[in-house]
């Protein structure tokens, strides 16, 4: 029986990460995947092929409704859907291929099938070719999560749909309905509406993207509106029914009034869960907290020598979350001191204008009790974002009212995704609002607005 220092059950974001660094300190790793393809959720069906298409689909919209704008008058301006979903696979594969090349350099043994606990040490791996069991000193379970299913909306792979198959569709759907204003039913609902379907998002909660900063997903409502999509927030779907091509949802809104709504494909992104159901967890007493694997400060399962990462156990269900603690954890291995700092993780949302933020919302630091100040800068009052034709948006920096020290950073804007990062830099280095503000920023760029809302905090912002 082959054996290893660590068997990582779970390629994605957060195994084949854990798995290159253990083998950088000099662990000896295997990585067990049931998929033919490396990468997990995040580069097969997640992450990647939906910024390949949110990428392509503001493309065509933005050569249809803003290229006028730039003196720019495209004759005909046609869809080929095909070729853009394989530009979407050609990227998927590029990048699933070179984990492949990264394991090999590496030298982190990848063994195809389905790995299954099998007690003190043991994994067993499964596949069409057959069974072997192979002993690990540590294990490592990253097994990611699935989406969630509604009870009376099973899904059925065509009408009824998650992420996967919303990724692609052969045709653009005439009339698209989202249950959930989460992630993923922002993107892959911005995705189709630009390329011409009607797209219906049902939200139980009262707002979109419920986790953010009020005024800033009150904004994104607008703007998405402005871009044709419709939402019936706090509302819930009561009931559905196929009928043919068709699916009828009954949603129920806040004050109990019930409206049937009728697409051809519904996309249900609700949440996700863990899978803690098919490498033989129960079997082997690893613990669940909550329907998630319950680990300790250093990612230790109730049974000695199982550690879990990612999507599986805490916080959220983010890629960038999961191959942090891939890292701390091979290092806490290794006898290292890996840590991960939950205080100081970005979440993004890659709408039109995208949503990233860090930290804290004033509400959320309000109701720790933690006093709070706050400023804020449109990118209205911004040079590059208005040669860019962006200049959708805001940011908002939250500190501590006494200390100053930056609380969080949360900003609606063209390339919010990329800005972030500077405020997390920030977060994690315990800067002050007055550190960002006393900053030089290079203009004329978007960072400038980060700079201006950093300098409103005390009420010095210059352009504002
Ligand atoms: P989510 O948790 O982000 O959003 C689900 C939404 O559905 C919530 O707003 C919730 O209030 C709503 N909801 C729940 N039950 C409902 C019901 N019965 N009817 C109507 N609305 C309902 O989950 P999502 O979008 O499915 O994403 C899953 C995970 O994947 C999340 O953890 C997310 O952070 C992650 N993800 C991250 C992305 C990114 O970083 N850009 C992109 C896509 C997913």
């Amino acid at each position: 029986m082959d054996s290893f220092d660590l068997i990582v059950i779970g390629a994605g974001p957060g195994g084949y990460v854990c798995a290159i660094r253990a083998a950088q300190l000099g662990l000896k790793t295997a990585l067990v995947e049931k998929d033919a393809a490396l990468g997990g959720t995040c580069l097969n069906v997640g992450c990647i092929p939906s910024k390949a298409l949110l990428e392509s689909s503001e493309l065509f919209h933005v050569m249809r409704h803003r290229s006028e704008a730039h003196g720019i008058l495209p004759a005909s301006v046609k869809l080929d859907l095909p070729r853009m979903m394989s530009r979407k696979e050609g990227i998927v594969k590029d990048l699933t291929d070179g984990i492949g090349v990264l394991m090999k350099k590496n030298k982190v043994a990848v063994l195809r099938g389905r790995g299954v606990l099998k007690g003190a040490g043991k994994v067993a791996v499964s596949s069409e070719a057959g069974d072997q069991e192979i002993q690990g000193k540590a294990i490592c379970l990253a097994m990611g999560s699935v989406p969630v299913q509604l009870p009376f909306l099973p899904f059925d792979g065509n009408k009824v749909v998650t992420s996967t198959e919303a990724l692609c569709f052969d045709k653009v759907p005439a009339h698209l309905i989202v249950i959930g204003a989460g992630a993923i039913g922002l993107e892959l609902g911005s995705v189709w509406n630009r390329l011409g379907a009607k797209v219906t998002v049902v939200e139980l909660l009262p707002r979109v993207a419920p986790f953010a900063d009020v005024q800033l997903s009150t904004f994104l409502e607008r703007s998405l509106k402005a871009q044709g999509m419709i939402f019936r927030l706090g509302a819930k779907v009561t009931a559905a029914r196929a009928e043919g091509e068709a699916v009828t949802l009954v949603v129920q809104n806040a004050k109990g009034e019930e409206e049937a709504i009728t697409g051809d494909k519904v996309l249900v992104a609700v949440g996700r869960k863990p899978c803690t159901d098919s490498a033989g967890l129960a079997e082997a007493g690893v613990a669940l907290d909550g329907g998630r694997v319950q680990v300790d400060g250093h990612f230790q399962t109730s049974v000695p020598g199982v550690y879990a990462i990612g999507d599986l156990i805490r916080g959220p269900m983010l890629a960038h979350k999961a191959q942090d603690e891939g890292v701390a954890f091979a290092e806490l291995l290794a006898g290292k001191p890996g840590h991960v700092n939950y205080e100081a993780i970005p979440n993004v949302v890659y709408t039109w204008p995208e949503l990233a933020t860090v930290g804290m919302n004033e509400d959320e630091a309000k109701a720790k009790g933690i006093p709070v100040k706050s400023g804020k800068f449109y990118f209205k009052g911004n040079g590059r974002a208005k040669s860019l034709g962006e200049d959708e948006g805001l940011v908002k920096v939250v500190a501590h009212a006494e200390t100053d020290r930056l609380l969080g950073v949360h900003i609606l804007g063209p390339r919010a995704s990329d800005m972030i990062a500077e405020a997390v830099v920030a977060i994690e280095m315990k800067a002050s609002a007055e550190d960002l503000a006393r900053t030089c920023h290079a203009h004329p760029t978007l960072s400038e607005v980060l700079k201006e809302a950093a300098l409103a905090v005390d009420k010095r912002a210059i352009h504002g």
